[in-house]
């Protein structure tokens, strides 16, 4: 694997950080990492044993990699050093609604630059991330790709116009299922139970349905009617869902959520 510095040393950087070297992709003495002054480099640095240099050159001169892990309103207050400092090198920016275009205007030299975005669960390696590249990648660059976005979970290469879709789906979807989870909660306190038990509960039915969809591979309708006897109780709640659109609500929402990730890349 090569050098890797990370410009941002927060929650994502930490997590790919993490992932790195648990998974002993590389020791921490290869991985260094930059913040904008509120201290979180220092605080990934003393907890991981990875370089935390003082100055942009000493950051970027010995890496190879480049991950861009800052807030994506941060990237306009980026040292502008860092046009030359990344000349040949391989970027990739996690920054949620910024194009190739514009990070080749922020980053002219790099040899590639790939734009990826992760979910919150990749916080703890269990995360989706959906990626694109500004050109095709050599092979060692794929494998480099490859071994950060694993750090954080699944990985899978896409076109930048699914990129949105992505947003909407994936990369929202964590919040859309913590909403259905706590919704499901609260359904069951309303239903009599008391709460921490509804949220066992809840909390349980999501975990274990999902680990059933993945280990099973069978299509979430089929088991859905499997466990949906006629006229019984789970077709009765199921009635109340279709009668208010449930599935037209979900669309909705991820359009919704889409289409405002298509505003927010337009600057
Ligand atoms: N969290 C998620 O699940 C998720 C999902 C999809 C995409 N993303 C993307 O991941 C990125 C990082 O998110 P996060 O949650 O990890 O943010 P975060 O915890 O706020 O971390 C941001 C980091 O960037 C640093 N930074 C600020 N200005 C900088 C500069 N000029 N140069 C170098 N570093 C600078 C901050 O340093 P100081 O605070 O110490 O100044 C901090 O270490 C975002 O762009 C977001 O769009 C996150």
């Amino acid at each position: 694997m090569p050098k890797i510095a990370f410009l941002g040393a927060g929650r994502m950087a930490s997590a790919i950080v993490d992932g790195l070297l648990a998974q002993k992709i590389c020791p921490p003495e290869d991985l260094a990492c930059a913040d904008g002054g509120d201290g979180t480099a220092a605080a990934l640095a003393a907890r991981t044993r990875v370089n935390a240099p003082a100055g942009l050159s000493a950051l970027l001169a010995s890496a190879d990699t480049i991950v861009l892990a800052c807030k994506p309103q941060q990237l306009g207050g980026l040292d502008p050093r860092v046009a030359e400092l990344t000349a040949g090198k391989l970027v990739l920016s996690i920054l949620a609604g910024k194009r190739l275009a514009r990070l080749a205007q922020v980053f002219p030299r790099a040899r590639n630059i790939v734009r990826a975005m992760p979910n919150t669960p990749g916080q703890i390696g269990a995360g989706i991330t959906a990626w694109c590249s500004l050109h095709l990648l050599v092979r060692a660059d794929r494998a480099t790709v490859d071994a950060i976005l694993g750090a954080l979970g699944t990985e899978l290469s896409v076109t930048e116009p699914q990129l949105d879709a992505v947003t909407g789906l994936s990369g929202s979807g964590p919040a859309y299922v913590f909403e259905f989870a706590g919704s499901l909660r609260d359904a069951g306190v309303a239903a009599g139970l008391p709460r921490d038990i509804a949220w066992k509960l809840a909390l349980e039915t999501i975990l274990g349905s999902a680990r059933l969809m993945a280990r099973t591979g069978t299509e979430p309708e089929t088991l859905r009617d499997q466990v949906t006897s006629p006229n019984g109780t789970t077709y009765a709640g199921l009635q109340r869902l279709a009668a208010r659109d449930f599935r037209g609500l979900i669309k909705e929402t991820v359009l919704a959520a889409t289409a405002r990730s298509e505003e927010l890349s337009r600057d």
